[in-house]
C-alpha cells in the first residue's frame, strides 16, 4: 500500500511517500481501507518534536518511534476483522475514535497510557490501517470526507464546552474561531448549548462564514482594541473563554472575563509560554482549565449530533495523500477556515 511516514524530527523532509505492506489486523482489530484523513496540529507536532519542554519528545514523554504513519482524523470501509471480532463489521463505513486507553469511562483521556493513532500507532495517511474493532464507530454523514474532519478537533471542541459546563445564557468568547478546533467550538457553544459566542479571527473577511457556523459577533484579534470591543459588543465582561491560541490572547482574555469567569484552554497556536499576574486571577475569582481531548462517550454524543444536522463539517482545501508535504504547509497558513484532508 502507499503511504506518508516521518522518519525522524525534522521539517516537512521527514515525510516521505513510501511502499509498506499492508498492515493485518491483531484478533480485536480491523483492517480499515482509509477514505479520508484530516489533518491536525499534532502530527505536525509530533514531526517537529515540539511536544518536549526541555528535549525533543512526542505525545507521550518516551518519544515518537520513527518511521511512524501519522494521521488520526480518519473514516473508511472494514474490508477484514481479526478473530475474535464477532461483529459483522466486513464493508461498514466507520470513523475511527482516535486513541487507546486504559482509563475508566470518562477519564480514558487523562490516563497515562493513553496512546494516540499516528503517533503510537501507524495512522491515517495511508491506504489502509488496522484498529480496535470496539473503537470504530458508524460514520455520522454519508461522506467520508466530511465525516473525517470532526474526530480529534471536535472530540476536543466538545469536551472544552462540557468542561466548563456551557449555559444558553452566557456568553462565550471562543478564540482561533476560523480553525480547525475553534469552528466546531463556535458550532457547538451556540448551536448544541445555546450560548452567545463571540469569535475571534484575524482576517475579517471571514465574518459571514462564522456567522452561518453560529456566532452572535465576530472580531478580529489584529485590532489594537479588542478587549474594549469585547466588553462593549457584550455589554459588559463575558462569561467564559474557549481558547486554542494561548499567550496571544491570554491578557485579553483574562481583561473581558467576568468576576468568577472561567479560561479554558486545549492550544497554543499563538504561543506557548505565557506571563501571569496571579492578582488577576485571584482578585477576579477565575477558574483555569486545561484540557485535553475527551471521552468515548463525549465522542459518541458527538456523532449524534453531527448526524442530526447541528453541526456541520468545516472543510478548508483537500490535497491527494501524496501531497501530504504541501498540505502540512498550508495547514500553517493563516486565514484558512477549517480543515484540511488528505484523500488516498
Ligand atoms: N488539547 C487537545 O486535545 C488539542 C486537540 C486539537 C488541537 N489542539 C491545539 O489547538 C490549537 C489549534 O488547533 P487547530 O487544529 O484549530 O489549528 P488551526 O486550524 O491551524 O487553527 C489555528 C487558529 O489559531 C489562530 N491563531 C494562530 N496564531 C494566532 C495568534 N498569534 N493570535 C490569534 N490567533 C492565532 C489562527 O488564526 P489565523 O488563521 O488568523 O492565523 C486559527 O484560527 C493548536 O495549538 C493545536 O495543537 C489541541
Amino acid at each position: 500500500m502507499k503511504a506518508v511516514q516521518v522518519t525522524g524530527y525534522g521539517d516537512v523532509d521527514k515525510l516521505e511517500v513510501v511502499e509498506l505492506p499492508i498492515p493485518q489486523p491483531k484478533e480485536n482489530e480491523v483492517l480499515v481501507k482509509v477514505k479520508a484523513c484530516a489533518i491536525n496540529n499534532t502530527e505536525i507536532w509530533m514531526r517537529e518534536g515540539a511536544y518536549g519542554t526541555n528535549s525533543k519528545s512526542g505525545w507521550r514523554p518516551e518519544g515518537v518511534q520513527f518511521p511512524r504513519t501519522p494521521g488520526s482524523d480518519i473514516t473508511g470501509t472494514i474490508v477484514k476483522v481479526g478473530s475474535t471480532v464477532n461483529d459483522p463489521m466486513v464493508g461498514k463505513d466507520v470513523v475511527l475514535f482516535p486513541f487507546t486507553s486504559s482509563g475508566k469511562e470518562g477519564t480514558e483521556h487523562i490516563a497515562e497510557d493513553m496512546s494516540f493513532i499516528g503517533s503510537e500507532y501507524d495512522g491515517g495517511y495511508a491506504e489502509y490501517v488496522v484498529w480496535p474493532a470496539e473503537l470504530c464507530y458508524d460514520m455520522p454523514l454519508s461522506d467520508y470526507t466530511e465525516s473525517a474532519v470532526f474526530s480529534v478537533s471536535g472530540l476536543t471542541a466538545w469536551h472544552m464546552v462540557e468542561q466548563i459546563q456551557v449555559q444558553p445564557y452566557e456568553t462565550i468568547m471562543v478564540t482561533g474561531a476560523n480553525g480547525g478546533v475553534g469552528s466546531l467550538i463556535v458550532q457547538i457553544a451556540s448551536n448544541v448549548f445555546g450560548a452567545k459566542v463571540i469569535a475571534i479571527v484575524g482576517d475579517l473577511a471571514l465574518k459571514d462564514q462564522l456567522k452561518e457556523l453560529g456566532a452572535a459577533h465576530v472580531l478580529s484579534y489584529k485590532s489594537d482594541n479588542l478587549a474594549e470591543e469585547i466588553i462593549e459588543t457584550n455589554g459588559g465582561p463575558i462569561d467564559s473563554v474557549l481558547d486554542v491560541v494561548g499567550d496571544a490572547l491570554f491578557s485579553t482574555s483574562l481583561h473581558v472575563l467576568k468576576k468568577g469567569g472561567k479560561f479554558c484552554t486545549s492550544g497554543s497556536a499563538g504561543g506557548q509560554k505565557t506571563e501571569l499576574d496571579f492578582r488577576t486571577l485571584y482578585l477576579k475569582h477565575i477558574t483555569l482549565y486545561g484540557s485535553v481531548l475527551g471521552t468515548r462517550s463525549e465522542f459518541k454524543r458527538m456523532l449524534e449530533v453531527i448526524a442530526e444536522g447541528k453541526m456541520k463539517p468545516v472543510i478548508d482545501r483537500t490535497f491527494p495523500l501524496e501531497e501530504a508535504k504541501e498540505a502540512q504547509q498550508y495547514f500553517k497558513n493563516a486565514g484558512k477556515l477549517g480543515k484540511i484532508v488528505l484523500l488516498p
